[in-house]
């Protein structure tokens, strides 16, 4: 048998300026040039800490995610992907390497030194194609800069992906299906659809709080997912996961080790992994504050915080959660060994099923679209 695949996933958490939706890991306090070569060292001793703890993966998929990987400085970026090779070696070219890039940044330049270092999947952040919006959002770019970007990649890259935001304060259903089309008459294969959340401790916070901005209603909420739903299929993008539409073939493999439950590394600030290793899932995590992180990896290693194994009870509900998020959801002898092993209540499946929450073919058993859209509250009300 081979080796298990793992998912590789690297965080750069510094960003040209912090978006007031904002709550990822990210800091518009930049890092200083003439640090590069601590980054890199930090990056690489965090990879290899991984390596040496957590042996004997197939290197398949890396993400390169932030804050804003598009300004990680080139020479960090080759220190790093020559790290990989020597790390996963006979193995190295993982199959799909997906670098994310705000639309300011792109030059045909850039994405042909990204090319020659073996990445093959762009993930544009746009956002929105309408200058108001962006605004709005507080980007710092503009509908013609992220055009112009996309076209860019386009010219450069089979794979790619934009994000975009829906579910902003004055979204009316024919409004975001506007918005929907034009992006999708750009001819981009992959998109991922991203509904407006209001976080704690983002710039949005207060003005939301106090009244300022309110989100559409949930009715028009759902109306809205719904909407993204149909039309991207009219397009053939294929709703595949909760926030993201693919035509055939063009899916994020590197998404799908996630929510397939496989083991993943997180190398970075506040990055994430989930270990299969000897009979039991670890949950790593990372130093959030970048600095404190870099220290701790350079000096004593202790950049990423280790923690017991998972119980059998949280591996089972992290199971669930991930593959509920896909459109064909999770294996039918995965979610038996979950119900016999008394983690899933069968009567209540039997409930969300009549509620037409839930359903089932020979291999699989899934959350309809009106499931997905409650996703938290039908895994609380699968679980015993
Ligand atoms: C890691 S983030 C950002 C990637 C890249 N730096 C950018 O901004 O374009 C990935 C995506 O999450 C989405 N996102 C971030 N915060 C969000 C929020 N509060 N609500 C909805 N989507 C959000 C945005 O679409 C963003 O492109
Ligand atoms: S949305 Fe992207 S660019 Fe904006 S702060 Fe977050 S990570 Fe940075």
């Amino acid at each position: 048998m081979g080796l298990p695949p793992l998912a590789l996933y690297i965080h750069w958490p510094f960003c040209a300026k912090k978006c007031p939706y904002c709550d990822y890991n990210s800091y518009a306090i930049g890092w200083h040039p003439e640090e590069a070569a601590l980054w890199a060292k930090a990056y690489i001793r965090a990879l290899e800490t991984l390596v040496r703890d957590y042996p004997a993966h197939r290197l398949d998929t890396v993400f390169l995610g932030g804050g804003t990987p598009s300004q990680m400085p080139l020479s960090v970026l080759e220190s790093l992907f020559s790290a990989i090779h020597d790390l996963f070696p006979a193995r190295a070219d993982a199959v799909e390497i997906t670098l994310e890039a705000n639309p300011r940044d792109i030059s045909k330049t850039l994405l042909q030194i990204y090319y020659g270092l073996g990445i093959n999947r762009i993930s544009l952040g746009v956002q929105s194609f309408d200058d108001n919006e962006l605004m709005f959002l507080g980007r710092d770019h503009n509908a013609k800069v992220a055009r112009e970007a996309l076209d860019v990649v386009a010219t450069v890259f089979d794979r790619y992906s934009i994000d975009l935001m829906y579910g902003l304060p004055h979204h009316t259903v024919a409004l975001w299906q506007g918005r929907l089309e034009e992006a999708l008459s750009l001819g981009t294969r992959h998109l991922s659809l991203y509904q407006l959340t209001i976080e704690p401790e983002t710039g949005f916070y207060r003005p939301f709080q106090r009244g300022d901005y309110k989100l559409p209603e949930n009715s028009i909420l759902a109306d809205l997912f719904n909407l993204t739903h149909d039309v991207c299929a009219d397009r053939g993008l294929l709703g595949y996961e909760i926030s993201s539409f693919a035509a055939l073939g063009q899916e994020c493999r590197h998404n799908l080790h996630y929510w397939h439950y496989n083991s993943y590394f997180g190398v970075g600030p506040g990055s994430h992994g989930r270990v299969h290793h000897n009979g039991q899932t670890y949950a790593l995590a990372s130093m959030k504050n970048p600095l404190a992180w870099r220290e701790g990896i350079l000096n004593q290693a202790v950049g990423i915080v280790e923690k017991p194994p998972l119980t059998p009870a949280e591996v089972a509900l992290e199971r669930l959660y991930m593959g509920l998020r896909m459109r064909r959801g999770i294996q039918r002898s995965d979610f038996q060994a979950l119900e016999s092993g008394g983690y899933i209540d069968g009567q209540a499946y039997q409930r969300l099923r009549n509620q037409g929450l839930m359903g089932e073919d020979s291999q699989t058993i899934f959350l309809t679209k009106e499931g997905r859209l409650r996703l938290d509250a039908v895994v609380v009300d699968l679980m015993v």
